[in-house]
Order: C-alpha cells, then sequence, then structure tokens
C-alpha cells in the first residue's frame, strides 16, 4: 500500500510517499525559512503563499523521487488540524483536487499526533501505549495514547509554545531565526545557572506549561529600559551565551518534569517526544537521563523527523489501516482539538 502525505500546516512544504510496512519511498521538505528570517517568526500571509507556489512542484518531486505515479497511489492524506487557516487551505485543496482526479480516498492527519508518530518511524518495537509530548514552534502539549488513533488531552502551554519562546527570546538576544537552533549554539560557551529565571508550575500537579513568564524575566535580565525594542541594547558574547544557557535550562527542566510527571500520573512506561524542539540536544540528553532513572521507555523521533516533514503523515497508514477515510467535505480546523 502507498500513500501521498501533505503537509502544509505552518511554513514548511513538504510531501511524501509511505507504505504499510512503514517504508519511505520519497520525501521532500520546503522550508520556508528564508521568507520569515526577516520577521523572527511566521507570517501567516507569506506562509500561504508561499505554500500556493510550492504545493505542485513539491507533490511532483516527490513523487519523481518515489518512483510513484499518482495512478499507484492507494490514498492522498492531508493534515488538516492544527495549525494557520490559509496553510492548511493550501494542503487541503491539493489533496482534494488529487483525490477527485484519480478517484482516491482521503484521509485527514492530525498534525500533533503526526509528530509523536514520528517515534515510530525508526523505531524496531512498538511506542504505543505512550505519553506523547508534542514541543515544536506552534505548541507544547503532553497527550497520553491507547494507540497511534485514541488519546487524550493531558494538559499543555497556556500561553506561548516552546519553540516560539525559542524564537522570540533569540531575536531580543539578536540571534537568528529559528531561535531553537542559534540558540543551543550560543549557549555552548554560557553557564546554565547564570540566572535563575522562572519555571512555571513545576511543583504542581498540573500538567501544564507557560513560557510568557520566562520570556519576560529574560528581557527584564537583558537590561535597558523596560519596554520597547531591544535590539541597540548592546550584550557581550558572554552574556548572550549566559542568558541562552541560562533560558534553555529553564525551558528544559520544565519540559522534562512535566513529562515525567505525566509518566507517573497515567502510569504508562514509554515516553514519545516528537516537534522542532524535540531536536534540541540538552532536552534529548536530560529526558534520556531522567528517563533511565525511572525506567521509562523513551523515544524521541529521529532529528530527520522532528520539525515538520510528512513522513510522520505515516499516521495516516493507522487510519486507512482502520478504515477512517474522510468525504470531500473535510474541513480544515485550525485550532488545537483536544483528543
Ligand atoms: O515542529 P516545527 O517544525 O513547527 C511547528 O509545528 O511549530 O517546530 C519549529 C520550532 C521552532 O520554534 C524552532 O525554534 C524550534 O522548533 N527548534 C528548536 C530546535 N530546532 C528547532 N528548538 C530548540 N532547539 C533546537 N535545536
Ligand atoms: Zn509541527
Amino acid at each position: 500500500m502507498k500513500i501521498l502525505c501533505i503537509e502544509t500546516t505552518c511554513d514548511e512544504t513538504a510531501a511524501a510517499v509511505v507504505t504499510d510496512d512503514l517504508q519511505v519511498l520519497g520525501s521532500v521538505v520546503s522550508s520556508q525559512e528564508q521568507l520569515h528570517q526577516k520577521f523572527s517568526g511566521v507570517v501567516p500571509e507569506i506562509a500561504a503563499r508561499a505554500h500556493v507556489q510550492r504545493i505542485l512542484p513539491v507533490i511532483d518531486e516527490t513523487l519523481n523521487k518515489s518512483g510513484v505515479q499518482l495512478s499507484d497511489l492507494d490514498a492522498i492524506a492531508v493534515a488538516n488540524t492544527p495549525g494557520l487557516s490559509g496553510s492548511l487551505l493550501v494542503g487541503l485543496v491539493a489533496a482534494k483536487a488529487l483525490c477527485l482526479a484519480y478517484d482516491l480516498p482521503l484521509i485527514a492527519i492530525n498534525h500533533l499526533h503526526a509528530h509523536v508518530y514520528a517515534c515510530q518511524l525508526e523505531s524496531p518495537s512498538p511506542v504505543f501505549p505512550c505519553v506523547g509530548l508534542i514541543v515544536s514552534g506552534g505548541h507544547t502539549h503532553l497527550y497520553s495514547y491507547r494507540d497511534a488513533l485514541t488519546s487524550c488531552y493531558l494538559g499543555g502551554t497556556i500561553d506561548d509554545a516552546a519553540g516560539e519562546a525559542f524564537d522570540k527570546v533569540a531575536s531580543m538576544l539578536g540571534l537568528s531565526y529559528p531561535g531553537g537552533p542559534s540558540i543551543s549554539k550560543a549557549a555552548i560557551a554560557g553557564d546554565p545557572g547564570a540566572y535563575r529565571f522562572p519555571r512555571s508550575f513545576i511543583h504542581e500537579d498540573r500538567l501544564d506549561f507557560s513560557f510568557s513568564g520566562l520570556k519576560t524575566a529574560v528581557r527584564y535580565a537583558i537590561g535597558g529600559p523596560g519596554s520597547g525594542d531591544v535590539s541597540n541594547i548592546e550584550l557581550s558574547d558572554q552574556q548572550i551565551a549566559d542568558l541562552s544557557a541560562s533560558f534553555q535550562q529553564a525551558v528544559v527542566d520544565c519540559l522534562v518534569s512535566k513529562s515525567l510527571q505525566a509518566i507517573e500520573q497515567t502510569n504508562l512506561t514509554n515516553l514519545c517526544v516528537g516537534g522542532g524542539v524535540a531536536a534540541n540536544q540538552l532536552l534529548r540528553a536530560k529526558l534520556q537521563q531522567r528517563c533511565d532513572e525511572k525506567q521509562v521507555s523513551l523515544f524521541i523521533a529521529p532529528l530527520k523527523y522532528c520539525t515538520d516533514n510528512a513522513v510522520m503523515g505515516a499516521i495516516a497508514i493507522e487510519r486507512y489501516k482502520a478504515g477512517l477515510f474522510e468525504t470531500l467535505e473535510l474541513d480544515i480546523k485550525p485550532g488545537l482539538v483536544r483528543h
């Protein structure tokens, strides 16, 4: 069985052909990083327009790489939730058009559950049931999964996503977008104990996150006038390194501690972590250390499948097997669906 998966929830235009034994026949990701760089974040209107320009070439290239024709496919799958409305619409319309033209079934992908499913892609053993942490530019949420398709929302950020905090703090420190990789790089020369930043809810039972206070704390630590532009405040390389390391440590402490709390509260023994921030090396190392101590089996998405891609859309295989198909009435759901 071969499924074409399409991903346009945010700022990557991506497609992949995957098989029912989780082989990746071809995968293409066209990143819009450069388009959004000067805004230090994703501009929805620009993202949607870029998807329109790129979606057909990306699908063509994916099929070529896969050695597959549209008529060889068994279904088309598309991420229709959650994400930016304009971006989601482009992928959905492309998927529907192909389904109509080639008389193929349509499968809906939940982008968040796909991030967790990325952990299954190269794992020799089943990762479900598990606690899933999705930690990306737009999301920071914990779910419990009975299987790939049955989940329960445990908690999540009440304000910014962790990745968004990385991006905003990087911008305050004059580091490049996306902020995650540039903060990690700057943090190497820094002292994670140089600044004592807040770790919201860390001593509470609730499985939620909050990163806006942390962002504000970094802003105050930078100094200068309380409001307005920070770009003309001079910081030494050491200050930038220390601020980066201390900020990164605070985010990682929150993510690790809430994930382990979720494991304790659910009595599950597998932890799966996906999303762009799961590429963070400190997070990966700390999670491994704490999971080893607690005898929890940790599955982190392979690095190449942490940030947005269409291969993780292989969760569509599970829906195909369960007979979960959509009509051409399928709509986008930009907001978070808590199941
Ligand atoms: O999953 P993703 O590609 O897009 C969303 O669905 O949001 O995640 C992008 C986010 C960005 O905020 C970026 O700064 C963050 O992932 N990121 C990282 C790292 N690499 C990417 N954050 C921390 N450390 C990294 N190494
Ligand atoms: Zn994502």
